[in-house]
């Protein structure tokens, strides 16, 4: 197939998106007709941050047909969950909060409840919803989310249920009005879905296959985000390393980094996730090269243990990460490195468990994220014997968070008295302005609160584990 009928194949086709936008305006009419006042819509997002950027499309869609957004489930005309797939307690909250809306809705009959995201594209979640939660008005997958006008319009002129849900290889959808929760930090996805199909993972079955947004429409968006005053700018992806990986594509993921980073202005780029699979020393090189790319690594590990990597099939040893590790601090001395990484994989014994402590007080990272097993039906791992209890695991999993505390407190100990660049986040309940660190570090100090929104020096005073205490200099 020639690369522009592979590009038509990919891209949600112009027409597609005016027809759209003619939705938009006659459901705009609807709602004018039928509400005295702008109607609310509630809209939440569960999971990573690619789903948030989904999220902030479907409420500058919402806002543009004429809907006010609200933060309370109480006194909404419309409530739209954006769901997440990736364990089971991540699917159980969902269920607990659509069961939680059939009283309401039984009073305010006109309220109408969507269910989109990556636990839709599951058929047997679908099937439970149209037989357990019938007053759910439309369901939606993740290919498909540019169609929410219609979908509105449909089922406010006609009253029908709507199941949209295709299992594709998955689009691109330029163009969607987007209304970013925050006004200095912004999502940019570069590339949608994933091919790596990781034993355990669910995302390559309800994400679809990888497909990277062209460079040139990336960099003019990242240009207007600067203009706009957007001082922290999050480049998306689930394997960002794999963005352009394709050599017709003509744009790898460091060179789309180093464009970025040519972009004037005062603004700091920061990318996730990283594969350590697609890794490469040129991407560390040019991160160590650009001065606005943050100097924080987000790079999953997983586990320690060769044998469970290998059935995790995630195609890197334990070696050629910790290789990777050290060629990046020896680029980047101060560098911040974060990971992902999962207890209890089916099979896993204890001794290979111990692998992982051993890797992470090795790797030394600043903090990391960590997962009991959850097996996810349809994927590989979900069929192995699994003969360890719930309750040991949680024993391996207490044992690995202690061994991150004290790394982790002893990592943030030897920044006091060290001073930091910081982008000033928000106000907390104790009245301290909370910002971050480019390594990612939050740390607080008292201040005014017209310094949000803006980078400050700031000196560290005190480190308690995860966060620091510090003072603007
Ligand atoms: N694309 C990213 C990860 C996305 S999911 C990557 O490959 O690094 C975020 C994290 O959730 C994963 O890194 C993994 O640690 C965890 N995770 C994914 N599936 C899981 C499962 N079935 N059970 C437990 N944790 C899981
Ligand atoms: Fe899941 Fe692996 Fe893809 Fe990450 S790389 S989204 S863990 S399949
Ligand atoms: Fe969850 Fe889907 Fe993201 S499964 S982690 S919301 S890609």
């Amino acid at each position: 197939m020639s690369a522009e009928s592979e590009r038509k194949k990919v891209f949600v086709s112009d027409d597609e998106m005016k027809k759209q936008r003619e939705y938009i305006q006659l459901v705009r009419a609807i709602t004018e007709q039928r509400y005295s006042s702008k109607p609310k819509a509630f809209v939440h997002t569960y999971g990573c941050q690619g789903n948030v950027a989904d999220g902030e499309r479907l409420k500058g869609m919402l806002e543009q047909m004429g809907f006010e957004l609200v933060d309370e489930v109480n006194g909404a005309d419309l409530v739209l969950y954006n769901t997440c797939a990736i364990r089971e307690h991540a699917e159980d909250r969902v269920f607990g909060n659509v069961g939680a809306l059939k009283p309401i809705k039984s009073v305010n009959r006109d309220m109408k409840i969507l269910l989109c995201g990556c636990m839709m594209q599951q058929e047997r979640v679908a099937k439970k919803i149209r037989t357990s939660y019938p007053f759910v008005d439309i369901v939606f997958g993740t290919h498909v989310i540019h169609r929410l006008p219609e979908f509105l319009y449909v089922s406010y002129s006609t009253g029908k249920k709507i199941y949209e849900l295709p299992d594709d290889d998955g689009v691109i959808t330029e163009e969607l009005p987007v209304h970013r929760d925050s006004d200095f930090k912004a999502w940019l996805p570069i590339m949608y879905g994933c091919n790596n199909f990781c034993s355990y993972c669910i995302v390559p079955y309800v994400r679809g296959r990888e497909r990277s947004r062209d460079p040139e429409t990336i960099i003019s968006e990242a240009k207007q985000l600067v203009a706009q005053g957007y001082k922290e700018i999050t480049l998306l992806g689930q394997n960002v390393n794999s963005y352009g990986k394709n050599p017709d594509f003509g744009c790898n993921f460091a060179q789309l980094m180093s464009r970025l980073n040519d972009i004037e202005g005062d603004f700091i780029i920061r990318f996730m996730t990283s594969h350590p699979k697609d890794c490469t020393h040129e991407l560390l090189d040019t991160m160590a090269r650009c001065e606005k790319v943050a100097k924080h690594l987000h790079l999953p590990f997983q586990s320690g243990s060769n044998r469970v990597l290998k059935e995790m099939n995630r195609r890197y040893t334990r070696e050629k990460y910790l290789e990777l590790l050290n060629y990046a601090y020896s680029v980047m001395p101060d560098l911040s490195v974060t990971s992902d990484v999962i207890v209890g994989f089916p099979g896993e014994t204890y001794e290979e468990f111990r692998e992982t402590v051993s890797l992470v007080e090795e790797a030394r990272f600043t903090s990391m994220f960590t997962f009991i097993f959850s097996p996810r039906e349809g994927t590989v791992a979900a069929k192995m014997p699994d003969p360890v209890s719930k309750e040991e695991k949680s024993k391996w999993f207490r044992e690995l968070l202690d061994a991150q505390e004290r790394i982790a407190a002893q990592r943030t100990a030897s920044m006091v008295g060290k001073t930091y660049r910081v982008l000033c986040e928000s106000v907390n309940d104790s009245g301290m302005i909370e910002g971050r660190t480019s390594g990612n570090i939050m740390i607080e100090f008292p201040g005014d609160e017209s310094v949000i929104g803006s980078f400050r020096e700031v000196r560290v005073t005190e480190s308690l584990t995860w966060i620091l205490k510090g003072e603007m200099i």
